[in-house]
């Protein structure tokens, strides 16, 4: 065994977990440390924040309208449940390790660093990845927005310069637009950008193929929300907090309002027969719509990185994760049913299923402009919180020593995480502004899938392991819940397109050269390891 970081003792360092005393004596109070001011409602709204986005303003339509019909909102059913099973083990980590590493940490104390690393390597896909989609989907809905108010954003500047086609290839991406105005063409019958096959279709019906060359209100809105955070986390609770109270107000007015126009018939059948093929309608379309909507209840982990800025976290991290949960649990399900009962749900497969509900019936025109405002406000709230996550957890495994020490710094004024701030949003902007929103979505769920995985077999080791741990908040049902929410998220990572296992499996390699290449090396507790082996202690 060579002295210097000694080859066995580094091996064995990817096994090397961390005690929970010692990640509790790093959680950076005091001098240098993050600054304590987010209380138990500030965390709930951090949670709505982040979860109220493109799921339910963007994918319910989909969902609907390709697997699950009106019975879309069983798979919200069914995918809340999976997710409060997984809500409920992060809980009881997040009161009893409350550090902003989130699942990261977690797994740090239960399953080693070689496991703590993959995990924090995927909650990059979660949290930075899933910022980059959202703001592609604000983009979209800004766009629209002010084009409404006579103001059009040229669409070279509004779209990515890369596209999918047949759900595996990348292509140029490009925009049809009427040469005269400039103007996207639009379909009047769902009043979206009218897709053509390929540019061939578009300039034979005697448009203009403009290409796309960056998607700049992306790159707008995370430069501004960047610019936020770095001021200040009360600052960005604030803003968040307004965003929030705009989406739910509509969101609430949508189900309110909605309910007295459904037309019943539209239900009718609840749950349509099945195709022939496994997930197109029926009980396995139901499933289907599950994955698919999954991505609407992303977020609610978030919380769990605003550890170390929480007043009181070990009884105030439970209550925002789980009270966001269940809130936004509760609004999906009743949107999902007025959408269905407003439109048939053959009509809602549009980028904007909210607002072509809505128009099915007339009364309701003045919502429609409404439904813009939210989708816009609920969207920038989501990207703010996951671009708020981020660094936190860079924070977390830089002073664990997997990550150089810029990831590790606070501002001295603003008291965060800045430089680690600004960095996650170059890289997101940078993402958003070329990449094709399909391809991004999927990787979100597939690394969000692996941590909740990761945290609900966490609490089982954990139990095990060391029991007489003191839990502030303990997972009700244990083994059922953690059980069940291990084989959910299990479940669901299965259904994922090929495409993003390759894809999933690239990250992957690239996390573990960096692991291997930089974090081993300089692991705090690999080198305590090193050393101890060295001197016989
Ligand atoms: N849950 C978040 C959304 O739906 C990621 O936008």
């Amino acid at each position: 065994m060579s002295r210097r970081g000694g080859t066995i003792p580094a091996i064995m360092s990817i096994w090397s977990k961390k005690s929970i005393s010692a990640l509790l004596a790093d959680s950076g109070d005091g001098a240098g440390g993050l600054k304590r001011s987010l209380g138990a409602l500030n965390l709930t709204m951090l949670g709505i924040g982040a979860i109220i986005g493109a799921g339910i303003f963007v994918l319910t339509g989909n969902g609907a309208a390709n697997y699950a019909g009106p019975a879309i909102s069983l798979s919200f059913v069914i995918a809340g449940l999976g997710c409060l099973f997984a809500g409920l083990c992060y809980a009881e980590f997040a009161s009893m390790i409350p550090i902003a590493g989130s699942a990261y940490t977690y797994s740090y104390a239960t399953m080693g660093e070689g496991v703590a690393w993959f995990i924090g390597w995927n909650l990059v896909l979660e949290y930075l990845f899933a910022a980059a989609t959202v703001s592609v989907g604000w983009s979209g809905y800004f766009s629209a927005f002010l084009s409404e108010l006579g103001l059009h954003v040229p669409a070279a500047f509004a779209s990515a310069p890369l596209g999918i086609a047949n759900g595996h290839q990348i292509v140029r991406a490009f925009t049809c637009v009427d040469p005269a105005s400039g103007m996207t063409i639009i379909d009047p019958a769902t009043r979206v950008a009218q897709l053509f096959a390929d540019r061939g279709a578009c300039i034979a019906a005697g448009h203009q193929a403009v290409d796309g060359i960056i998607n700049l209100p992306a790159v707008l809105l995370i430069t501004g929300l960047t610019l936020l955070l770095v001021r200040g986390v009360q600052e960005s609770a604030t803003f968040n907090n307004i965003m929030v109270a705009v989406k739910t107000t509509i969101v609430l007015l949508v189900i309110g309002f909605g309910f007295f126009y459904v037309n019943r018939a539209n239900w009718q059948p609840f749950i349509p027969e099945n195709t022939g093929e496994w997930g197109k309608f029926g009980w396995s379309g139901v499933l289907r719509g599950a994955s698919v909507v999954f991505f609407a209840y992303i977020g609610f982990d978030a919380v769990s990185t605003a550890a170390q800025e929480a007043k009181n976290p070990q009884r105030d991290l439970p209550i925002g994760m789980l009270a966001s949960l269940l809130i936004c649990t509760l609004l999906y399900i009743l949107m999902s049913l007025v959408m269905t009962g407003l439109a048939p749900y053959g009509a809602l497969n549009v980028p904007h299923p909210v607002s072509v509900a809505i128009s099915a019936a007339p009364a309701l025109k003045w919502l429609e402009y409404l439904v813009n405002i939210g989708a816009i406000a609920g969207l920038s709230s989501v990207v703010l919180v996951m671009l708020m996550g981020q660094p936190r957890i860079f924070f977390t495994m830089s002073r664990d020593g997997l990550l150089p020490p810029l990831f590790g710094r606070v501002h001295p004024r603003y008291q965060t995480p800045a430089a680690s701030t600004v960095v996650v949003g170059v890289v997101a902007a940078f993402i958003a502004a070329f990449f094709p929103v399909q391809l991004l979505s999927d990787l979100v769920s597939g690394g969000t899938l692996a941590a909740f995985a990761t945290v609900c077999i966490g609490v089982l080791v954990l139990r095990r392991r060391s029991p007489e741990l003191h839990r502030p908040f303990r997972t009700p049902l244990v083994p059922l819940v953690p059980v069940l929410g291990a084989a959910f998220t299990l479940g669901l990572m299965y259904t994922l397109p090929a495409l993003t296992w390759s894809l999933l499996a690239a990250w992957t390699a690239i996390g573990m050269s960096i692991y291997f290449g930089y974090g081993k090396r300089n692991s705090v507790i690999g080198r305590a390891d090193a050393s101890a082996a060295v001197t016989g202690d």
